[in-house]
This record gives C-alpha cells, sequence and structure tokens, in this order.
C-alpha cells in the first residue's frame, strides 16, 4: 500500500441472503481525492459506502481505512469519518442547531466546542437563520445541507457522501458542490455517489462505474470518455429504416455508433468530418456536441430500465 492511498478494498464482498450486493470488488482512493462511484439502482453504491464507514459488516475481502481493518477498528475509523446518508436521518424533535450538538455527542466534543463549531458550520452551509427552526419545515436541499453540516462536527478527515444532490433543484444542487468543492480545497478525502454524471464530472477526480455489484470501469471522468467513446458525439433523430441509409454513407469514417429508438448516436474524434457526409437529413436533426460521462454510463450499464 503506498502512503497516499487512504483506502484501501481487495475483493471486497457483501451478501445478503441469497442477493450479491457487492462482488469481489477492489480499489484505492488517495488522500485528497475526491472519489465517485456511479451506478443505476442497486448497484451497489450504498452498501459499499456501509461499509466503508462500518455501518454494515463485509462479508468477504479486506477493506482498510488509514491502514486500519475495518473489522477491527470501528471506532477509530468512525471517529475520522463524516457521513451524509442516503436517506435524511436528522432528529426531527430537536431543531436544527439541537440536532448538530446531541450528534456531536457521539464524538466526545465537549457542548462549547459543540456549539461553536456547529454555528460555524450553519454559517458554511448558508443555514444559520434557521437554527432554531423545526426539521419540518425545512425544505429538501435544506434538510441535505443540513446533513452535510452535521456530517462535519467532527472534522473528518474522510467524508462519505451517499448521493448528496438526488431530488435537489439546481439552485441547490450548485449551491452543495460549491460547498464540496472549497472542502476538498482544504484537504480533505471524499467519497461520493450519484447517478448524476454531470456531478461526477464536476466534483471527482476519479470514478468508478459500478453495476451489479462490479467496477465496469474506473479512471479520471475525461480520460475515461475519451478513451471508451471518443471526444465528440453526433445524434441523428431518425427514422430506424433510414438509419442504416445513414450509416452507408458514412462507412469510409472511423467512428462507433449505437441505435436507440429514434436516435443514431455516433461516437469519433472528428464529428465534423462526420456532419460533411450526411446527406438528405434536416439540421434540426442533427446534434453535434462533446462527449460526456453520460455516454460512456450508458454504453457501459445499457438502456434498459432500473427501478
Ligand atoms: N439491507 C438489505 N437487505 C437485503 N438486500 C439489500 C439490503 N440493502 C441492499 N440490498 C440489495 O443489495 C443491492 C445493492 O443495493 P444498494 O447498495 O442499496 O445499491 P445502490 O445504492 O447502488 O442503489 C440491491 O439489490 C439491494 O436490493
Ligand atoms: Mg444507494
Amino acid at each position: 500500500m503506498s502512503s497516499s492511498e487512504i483506502i484501501t478494498a481487495k475483493n471486497l464482498t457483501k451478501v445478503y441472503g441469497k442477493t450479491i450486493a457487492v462482488s469481489g470488488i477492489s480499489f484505492s482512493i488517495n488522500r485528497g481525492e475526491c472519489y465517485g462511484f456511479l451506478g443505476p439502482n442497486g448497484a451497489g453504491k450504498t452498501t459499499t459506502m456501509k461499509m466503508i464507514h462500518c455501518f454494515s459488516p463485509m462479508t468477504a475481502g479486506k477493506l482498510t481505512v488509514t491502514e486500519m481493518d475495518v473489522r477491527r477498528e470501528q471506532r477509530k475509523i468512525k471517529a475520522i469519518m463524516g457521513v451524509v446518508p442516503q436517506e435524511e436521518n436528522l432528529d426531527p424533535d430537536l431543531k436544527v442547531l439541537k440536532n448538530l450538538i446531541v450528534y456531536a455527542r457521539y464524538f466526545d466534543i465537549p457542548v462549547k466546542t459543540a456549539e461553536e463549531r456547529a454555528i460555524e458550520l450553519l454559517n458554511f452551509l448558508q443555514l444559520k437563520d434557521k437554527m432554531n427552526s423545526k426539521i419540518g419545515e425545512l425544505s429538501g436541499g435544506m434538510k441535505r445541507r443540513l446533513l452535510i453540516a452535521r456530517s462535519l462536527i467532527n472534522n473528518p478527515k474522510i467524508l462519505i457522501l451517499d448521493e448528496p444532490t438526488t431530488g435537489l433543484d439546481p439552485q441547490a444542487r450548485h449551491l452543495i458542490w460549491q460547498r464540496l468543492r472549497l472542502l476538498k480545497k482544504n484537504g480533505i478525502t471524499m467519497i461520493l455517489t450519484t447517478h448524476y454524471m454531470e456531478e461526477a464530472s464536476q466534483l471527482c477526480d476519479r470514478v468508478a462505474i459500478i453495476d451489479k455489484g462490479k467496477i465496469l470501469t474506473e479512471g479520471e471522468p475525461k480520460k475515461l470518455v475519451a478513451d471508451n467513446i471518443g471526444t465528440e458525439v453526433v445524434e441523428i433523430r431518425l427514422e430506424d429504416e433510414n438509419q442504416e441509409a445513414i450509416l452507408e454513407q458514412l462507412n469510409e469514417f472511423n467512428f462507433t455508433y449505437e441505435r436507440a429508438g429514434d436516435t443514431l448516436y455516433l461516437f469519433s474524434n472528428n464529428g465534423k468530418e462526420l456532419l460533411h457526409s450526411i446527406v438528405d437529413v434536416k439540421h434540426s436533426q442533427l446534434l453535434h456536441r462533446p462527449a460526456t460521462m453520460e455516454d460512456l454510463f450508458l454504453k457501459l450499464t445499457g438502456r434498459g430500465l432500473r427501478e
């Protein structure tokens, strides 16, 4: 293990009854990095997070956090971690500030220190004027920000964020991204799960795309896209039977493609070259754009629904 690694997993496995939720995955996360787990519903993201923060015991494999074994050093590991769970679990009987102060007790933080820190954190997450509000009065975005504030109460070295912006509006989401980038600048290591590709590209140094408990690929977002898809995409909205004709017009070029319903996706490093050779298609049926993580994600995990 290199000294830059803060979390190392080898053949990490979790089985629930007959379900293999996590199937022998290996990864390592570096100090100060933001590492993302991307995957459709049921991929095993939350299960992986829960094993890292010692909430759910692993079935097999090896998992260490700052060289401590999650099976043996749970207390010490929990002390250096902040966790934003996927499901909101604030205490509805306590007001906003009190939620943070009571949570601080788990870490044996003296009340006075906890109070100062709580106010500082509410400020940081733009929640100070909600200090005395009831949890029930908060919007979805405020609750998520409060969960982030709560996760920071023990000054964690590692922050785990399980779908931190799912269901939020763009304003709320962008505010959270800003705050997370600031935390990263301050040196905190972040592990994030999401199914928003934009979020992964905005925040993560590296991502692992997982599905059915397995890592399909891992790396820097931009490089992953360029290596697997190319840099550009041409989308052509067209009846099925005419898609074949287009592909014939382009047979001299180097590209890959995918057909999905009314759309033909062409992936290449030179979209212009392709566009110039497409005839008999209206301008309004064509879209030329940069390739994204979403293209890669759909290529690897398919277009079938996961509900
Ligand atoms: N407590 C549990 N008991 C039984 N099965 C579970 C439990 N938690 C998760 N699973 C199953 O494990 C798989 C992975 O779930 P999860 O880690 O929550 O995926 P994700 O967070 O990527 O949506 C799913 O098939 C899910 O139904
Ligand atoms: Mg989940």
